[in-house]
């Protein structure tokens, strides 16, 4: 059976000292509960600090990005190599607002799958379509696009190690979240594509998780769907009570 998996995005948000802080206060409240993965996604700098704080507890630290390079003339980007010897395991990748304000392509974001599971990371795989694309009644079409050129090259066995973040992009940061309904649909249409390319078992396995303004009043209910296996939290994941809300939705 699959596991729940609840990741907060920390974003461009919490310096050393306070995800410390942050730490030390949502680390005694999701004492215990084992139901569910507890991840939380920082910025680089901030990776240390929050994984000393975390230390002995279950919560697992990640990051946001990493570059598809090993090394090199790459200012600015950080490698899977780094990533690991630091002790990261998972990292956030495609997230769209990497794909809008920083031009991230499904091109950019299967070279970085790749080097990420090459290096030994798991991966928190982010895709879904914008307002215009749900509209036209084409969100099915997107998301087999997005999910076929994102998982381009990546064997059977490198895909145990990715979890797919499913994120309408007008549901992010907005307020606006899918309806269960609509977030069970999509993320089943997900499991069916990878089922077309890595069978049925392989697609019942795949934890593909929900993300946009998941909150601890709506969390229960998208949890409860078939499809859903976690969620992928930006704001609701910098206020600990909020976030505790959602572990135990999940418990
Ligand atoms: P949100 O962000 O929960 O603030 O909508 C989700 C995400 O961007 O991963």
């Amino acid at each position: 059976m699959r596991r729940y998996v609840i990741a907060g995005n920390w974003k461009m948000n919490f310096t050393p000292s306070e995800a410390t802080a942050f730490i030390n206060e949502v680390k005694p409240l999701v004492e215990g509960k084992n139901n569910c993965d507890i991840i939380f996604c920082a910025p680089f700098v901030t990776i240390g600090a929050a994984m000393e704080a975390a230390k002995g507890s279950n919560i697992k630290i990640g990051a946001q990005n990493v570059h598809f390079e090993e090394k090199g003339a790459f200012t600015g980007e950080i490698s899977a190599k780094m990533l690991k010897e630091i002790g990261v395991e998972y990292v956030i990748i495609g997230h769209s607002e990497r794909r809008q304000y920083f031009g991230e392509t499904d091109h950019t974001v299967n070279l970085r799958t790749k080097a990420a599971l090459a290096a030994g990371l798991k991966v928190l795989l982010c895709l879904g379509e914008v307002k215009e694309e749900r509209l036209a009644g084409i969100t099915n079409e997107v998301v087999a696009m997005q999910t076929k050129l994102d998982l381009a090259g990546i064997s059977a066995e490198e895909l145990k190690n990715v979890i797919i973040a499913y994120e309408p992009v007008w549901a992010i940061g907005t307020g606006l979240t899918a309806t269960p309904e609509q977030a069970d649909e999509t993320c089943g249409a997900i499991r069916d594509v990878v089922a077309s390319l890595y069978g049925r078992e392989a697609a019942e396995g795949l934890i593909i998780q929900y993300g946009g303004s998941m909150n601890e009043k709506n969390a229960s209910e998208l949890l409860s769907k078939a499809n859903v296996d976690g969620g992928l939290i930006g704001g609701a994941s910098l206020v600990a009570e909020k976030f505790n809300a959602i572990v135990d939705a999940a418990q």
